[in-house]
């Protein structure tokens, strides 16, 4: 007899997160989506990958995929209800030996189908898989200072960046390659999933103006901290960019004592 899926590790733990990201305030309605790359042991003794209950295409092929398992939040399903009905919410499917589809194994119970960017989601995982074979998440979300950051900020990577960096001192440490950042698009088409996938070569976090935020992990908890401390310093310089009396921020040199004492390895032209 094989264990019930809904309550494996995998999916407990992506309720949890879609819980906090509800919370935070990140998530409004439907906006966000989670997808993690699976092993055969997450899946193995909860499904029997034989039985499929319907194919969902995929408007992009993914070969190297072929086979590997991901479960992913439905396109509409509202965050606030992912922990509670997680059946419902979320899927889990396995791209098919040709890399062009996918097979339903388990989830949209109502008859739904995964996130509207699985394109930026699955090219994610391609090219952090190859940064890092442990890679497994990729998060999106609609943080709102965030957002309201790129309503003021020039979009330019490297100054997006150093901004962050200097509202608080844990931004360097935390993401020292930087963000990078993608000019307001189309969202949910396969033009912006693949213009995402190109940036996820350099950075774990990107950075869509006027829409939200993505970011990679190896694991649920290392993505989140990503997006709460990009999230915590747009917070920050929310609440000071038009304060007359506001300080240079750390500078440049105080950047280079950071990277210096944490050992951190900077990209030219980040703080030269
Ligand atoms: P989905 O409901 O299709 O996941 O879309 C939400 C979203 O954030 C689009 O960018
Ligand atoms: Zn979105």
């Amino acid at each position: 007899m094989k264990f019930d899926f809904k309550d494996s590790p995998v999916i407990r733990e992506l309720g949890a997160s879609a819980d906090n990201m509800y919370r935070l305030g990140w998530n409004e309605r439907n906006g966000g989506n989670i997808s993690i790359l699976l092993d055969d042991e997450d899946v193995l003794p909860y499904i029997d990958p034989t039985k499929i209950i319907r194919d969902l295409p995929l408007a992009v092929e993914f070969p190297q995929f072929a086979g590997r398992y991901f479960v992913a939040t439905g396109t509409g399903k509202y965050f606030k209800n992912i922990s509670r009905n997680p059946e419902n919410c979320v899927g889990l499917i396995r791209i098919s030996d040709d890399g062009k589809r996918s097979h339903l194994l388990w989830g949209f119970s109502d008859g739904g189908c995964y996130t509207s960017e699985i394109v930026m989601h699955l090219g994610a995982h391609k090219e952090r898989l190859a940064q890092n074979p442990d890679h497994r998440v990729v998060m999106h979300a609609h943080p709102t200072n965030t957002i309201s950051m790129t309503h003021i900020h020039k979009w330019d990577e490297i100054e997006f960046t150093r901004t962050l960096w200097q509202m608080c001192t844990e931004c360097i440490v935390i993401f020292p390659e930087g963000v990078g950042v993608l000019p307001w698009m189309v969202s949910s088409s396969p033009e912006i999933g693949l213009a995402s996938a190109e940036k996820f070569r350099e950075y774990r976090i990107l950075i869509w103006a006027l829409h939200g935020c993505t970011v990679t992990g190896t694991s649920l908890d290392e993505a989140f901290g990503l997006m709460e401390t990009v999230e915590k310093g747009a917070d920050i310089f929310i609440r000071i960019a038009k304060n007359p009396n506001r300080s240079t921020g750390i500078d440049s040199n105080m950047l280079k004592q950071v990277a210096q004492a944490f050992n951190l390895t900077i990209k030219k032209g980040y703080l030269d």
